[in-house]
């Protein structure tokens, strides 16, 4: 799967984390940064990961900032993006399931490696149920 990632510096670590494991796992990876551990705005890196996933040139995007939070909020601005801001498994999954999440945001101060490993795992291997979970996307979405 083509998987586009990106984070602040809240969330560097954290991405280096996702990252090896995404290679492990043999996903064709495109990490949009930041690439060093500098303050940076984590704005800038959500939209480089939602264009890549509006357009279509990644299938699924991954954002980890300190907390997860301001990159869920920005990412959830674009237009046909669903953000999923997740610290467990069992949302990971169910934001597969039930949202058709094609974002998911983490929260390198919130969430361990370990936790973060196991719900990238999930939410990359759940797929979207469709039925009546379709028609309650298409209720909010503008894509
Ligand atoms: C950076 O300090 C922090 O505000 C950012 O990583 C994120 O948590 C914002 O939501």
């Amino acid at each position: 799967m083509k998987v586009a990632i990106g984070s602040d510096h809240g969330g560097f670590a954290l991405k280096e984390v996702v990252l090896a494991y995404l290679t492990e796992l043999g996903h064709d990876i495109h990490d949009v940064g930041c690439f060093v551990n500098e303050s940076v705005d984590y704005p800038g890196f959500a939209d480089l990961v939602c264009e890549q996933v509006v357009k279509g040139d990644a299938d699924k995007g991954i954002l980890i900032c300190g907390t997860g939070i301001g990159m869920s909020m920005a990412a959830n601005k674009h237009a046909g993006i669903r953000a999923a801001l997740c610290s467990e498994q069992y949302t990971a999954r169910m934001s597969r399931e039930h949202n058709d999440a094609n974002i998911l945001c983490m929260g390198e101060r919130v969430t361990g490696p370990g936790v973060a490993e196991e719900i990238v795992r999930t939410w990359l291997s759940t797929p979207f149920e469709g039925g009546r979970h379709q028609r309650r996307i298409q209720m909010f979405s503008t894509l």
